[in-house]
């Protein structure tokens, strides 16, 4: 091919920027690479640039703008028009990901998207080609970065949500508005893309179930401490007898397990399957550098490799009554035979118990348990029935545990 590669480049802000800073600083290595020049041949932001104009000068467009109007137009615009797409719109690809796919399936160009998800992690690459002819049994992972620092923080320092939020804003690592990234929905975007390839199953954001960080408290991590558990907002997709399922929740894993290390506002993604055991990847989950550089490299795949193989569809429910194994904290009045009674009320429903902590006198007694898997059905109505109980001074609080005990 002649002449050099012209990219159109669609945002110019935080990876926009970097993205366009890295084209110049490794100007030398992508034509190594590609073997050819590469130039940023038109840029769009709100206040520059026509997209037609761009379209038409592109050989590959980017898009960095975010959002999904009007970047869905545009990105289904350049596919159209025989244009190979590489972008890092999770909810773009989470909300319109078929409709996207079929049209660079049907034009026959690629559309890449590896920043979209764990950011530098190379987890879409894996799930897509690495590992593309294997059957996953399960794609979980920390997929917020911004969640798991604030966790990470309040473990570490005691402090409340409200004040390990701000901090969090004011290092940078929280936005001014973090409704999606708390409330678990950001991650739940991530989680839509991962079950799509994995299962090959056309999964869209609405049907992942996700709840937030918001109503974490200092002492539920304190007490976690003592039963030797770290908490983490958890992506979880995972193929069951009878379906799938898909969801975001924070939750508590058992030292050893390949999660529970992972600090601050890093990303971590796990693969399973018979034929691989487990597979962890991990590194930052955002940074306009380094998505950046993810975005450089689905940029060379482009242009130099072949688009991941397109499965057939499997038809797979999603299913959102699972079991789980979960962790309670009661704060109950101080009698005798309240654990007796929150005892045989979980037996009552086949529930058994794995852990338990008393602690406090007083006015600040708790009971603090991990009880063993069950239907989380089974789980609501049992908790339900706890928390009509007289003796407990506040309604009962309870976040998943994941059980696996590694070595
Ligand atoms: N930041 C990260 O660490 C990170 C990590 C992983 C993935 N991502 C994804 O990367 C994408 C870009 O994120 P970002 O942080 O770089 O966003 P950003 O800093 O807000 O930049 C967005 C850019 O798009 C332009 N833009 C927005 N709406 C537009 C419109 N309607 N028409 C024309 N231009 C428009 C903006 O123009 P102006 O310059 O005129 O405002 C700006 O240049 C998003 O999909 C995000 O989810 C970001």
């Amino acid at each position: 091919m002649s002449g050099s590669l012209k990219i159109g480049l669609l945002g110019r802000g935080t990876v926009g920027g970097a993205f366009a800073e890295l084209v110049e600083q490794r100007a030398a290595t992508i034509e190594t690479a590609i073997g050819r020049e590469a130039e940023i041949s038109g840029v769009l932001t709100t206040g520059q640039g026509d997209f037609e104009q761009i379209l038409a000068g592109a050989d590959v467009m980017v898009e960095l703008m975010g959002g999904t109007d009007p970047a869905r137009q545009y990105v289904l615009a350049s596919l159209e028009a025989g244009v190979p797409v590489v972008t890092a719109n999770k909810q773009l690809l989470a909300k319109h990901g078929g409709e996207l796919f079929a049209a660079a399936e049907k034009a026959g160009v690629q559309l890449r998207f590896e920043a979209a998800v764990a950011a530098v992690v190379p987890v879409i690459r894996v799930v897509q080609e690495s590992f593309g002819a294997v059957e996953f049994s399960k794609v979980f992972g920390i997929v917020n970065g911004t969640t798991n620092f604030i966790l990470s923080e309040m473990a570490a320092t005691g402090a409340s949500y409200a004040e390990t939020l701000k901090r969090a804003q004011d290092l940078g690592y929280a936005e001014a508005d973090p409704t999606e990234d708390v409330n678990g929905a950001d991650a739940a975007a991530k989680m839509a893309i991962l079950a799509r390839l994995a299962f090959h199953t056309p999964v869209t954001l609405d049907m992942v179930d996700f709840e937030g960080i918001e109503s974490v408290q200092p002492d539920d991590l304190a007490y976690a401490k003592e039963l030797g558990l770290s908490l983490k907002l958890l992506g979880v997709a995972e193929r069951l007898p009878d379906g799938i399922t898909v969801r975001v929740f924070p939750c508590f894993l058992y030292p050893g397990h390949p999660l529970s290390p992972i600090e601050g506002p890093f990303n971590a993604v796990m693969v399973e399957a018979p034929e691989i055991t487990e597979v962890t990847m991990s590194g930052p989950g955002a940074g306009g550098q380094q998505t950046a550089a993810a975005v450089l490299g689905d940029l060379v795949s482009v242009v130099t490799g072949d688009a991941p193989t397109h499965h057939a569809p499997e038809e797979l429910e999603v299913l959102s009554d699972v079991a789980s194994s979960f962790y309670i904290h009661l704060e109950v009045a101080d009698e005798p035979g309240v654990l007796a009674e929150v005892a045989k009320m979980l037996a009552d429903h086949e529930i058994s118990v794995k852990s338990v902590v008393q602690r406090g006198i007083g006015s600040d007694a708790r009971l603090v348990m991990v009880i063993h898997q069950c239907l989380e059905s089974r789980f609501k109505q049992a908790i339900g029935e706890i928390g009509r109980l007289g003796s407990l001074r506040s309604p009962p609080r309870y976040i998943r545990v994941i059980e696996e005990e590694f070595v």
